[in-house]
């Protein structure tokens, strides 16, 4: 039985294999088991050397099954070593990552440049009024901008802003002067898309009132914006224009220095004294809110700018509407640059 016994357990290719062989010999009802519980049948003088003899056999089977064990584990612990090792040397896998919209990266830019004089940075609400958007910016009923074609409006009466200049009126409302803000967010215009239109665009709005802030101010703060953007050689050119919220209106342009090719003057936008009727109109929204009336008599200016323009030029894009049709060979080109 020994012989066979270590032939089985040599034989045994698996740790369940190797426990059948055990249970088989020395389990509880095992064939050497069996032979020790069969010694109180054999007469009392053969009983001690019998019982020597199946002990050394159980001992023998016993020693083979332990070492047998121990290699089996040993050999089982080598494979899952081997299927589960991790080359440390293999480089890594690239992990997809983001980066900031042209468009944010212009906001970052300019606001840096409004941060360092002194200003806030606020936001307001997308869906607005007729009286914030126009009535109280002195924009009359005639004003083209009230047009159809370029609102879009709500059924409920309300609109999608058509600039930031109603958070003039908002923030003017709620704060007295002397102060100093720039609004970001996005607008709407109810027009046809081309490269340079878009229904959907952003605006970046300036409003500085206190003691007598002059023109020269407002020209003094673009000069400085365009210095910021473009470098100490930058030049800005303000050229008359009407807004119905300003009061004399200006358009500004920059020089822009192109390093890749042609120069130009870049149109960004309007700007002017705050007009008059603004102050009145915010300080009869303050009244009926029971604050006091503040504005009246004192003198600001506010200007407003299209990003868009900006990282247009700065980043080569030819067409505005690349900027949200998250096209990723547009937006890929800026990935991972914060
Ligand atoms: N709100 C104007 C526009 O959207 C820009 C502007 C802002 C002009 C402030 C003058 C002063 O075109």
């Amino acid at each position: 039985m020994q012989d066979t016994a270590l032939q089985d357990i040599r034989s045994a290719e698996t740790l369940e294999a190797l426990q059948a062989v055990k249970t088989k010999y020395v389990g509880k009802s095992g064939l050497v088991t069996k032979e020790l519980g069969s010694l109180g049948k054999l007469p009392p003088e053969e009983r001690k050397a019998r019982g020597a003899e199946i002990n050394a056999v159980r001992a023998a089977i016993q020693a083979a099954l332990d070492e047998r064990e121990s290699v089996l584990k040993r050999a089982a612990l080598d494979a899952r070593l081997q299927s589960e090792a991790i080359d440390v040397t293999l480089p890594g896998l690239p992990l997809p990552t983001g980066g900031l919209h042209p468009i944010n990266r212009v906001y970052d830019d300019l606001i840096a440049i409004y941060r360092r004089l002194g200003y806030h940075v606020v936001e307001g609400p997308e869906v607005e009024d007729e009286h914030h958007n126009f009535e109280a910016l002195n924009v009359p009923w005639y004003h083209p901008a009230r047009d159809l074609q370029d609102t879009f409006w709500l059924e409920d009466g309300r609109l999608l802003r058509t600039h930031t200049s109603p958070m003039q009126v908002r923030y003017m409302v709620e704060h007295e002067p002397p102060f100093k803000i720039v609004v970001r967010g996005k607008v709407y215009r109810y027009e046809a898309t081309d490269a340079t239109h878009e229904s959907m665009f952003h605006q970046l709005e300036g409003l500085v009132v206190g003691e007598r802030v002059s023109m020269s101010d407002l020209k003094g703060t673009i000069a400085e914006m365009a210095r910021g953007l473009y470098g100490p050689s930058a030049r800005v050119r303000f050229q008359p224009s009407y807004y119905p919220f300003v009061e004399p209106g200006a358009d500004f342009a920059v020089y822009w220095d192109n390093p890749r090719g042609e120069s130009k003057w870049l149109e960004l936008g309007g700007s002017g004294m705050v007009h008059p009727n603004v102050f009145k109109a915010v300080d009869d929204l303050r009244e009926a809110a029971g604050k006091p009336r503040v504005y009246e008599g004192l003198t600001g200016f506010a200007f407003g700018l299209g990003p868009e323009r900006i990282a247009m030029l700065k980043y080569g894009i030819p067409d505005i509407r690349y900027f949200y049709a998250n096209d990723p060979r547009v937006i890929g080109q800026f990935r991972g640059e914060l």
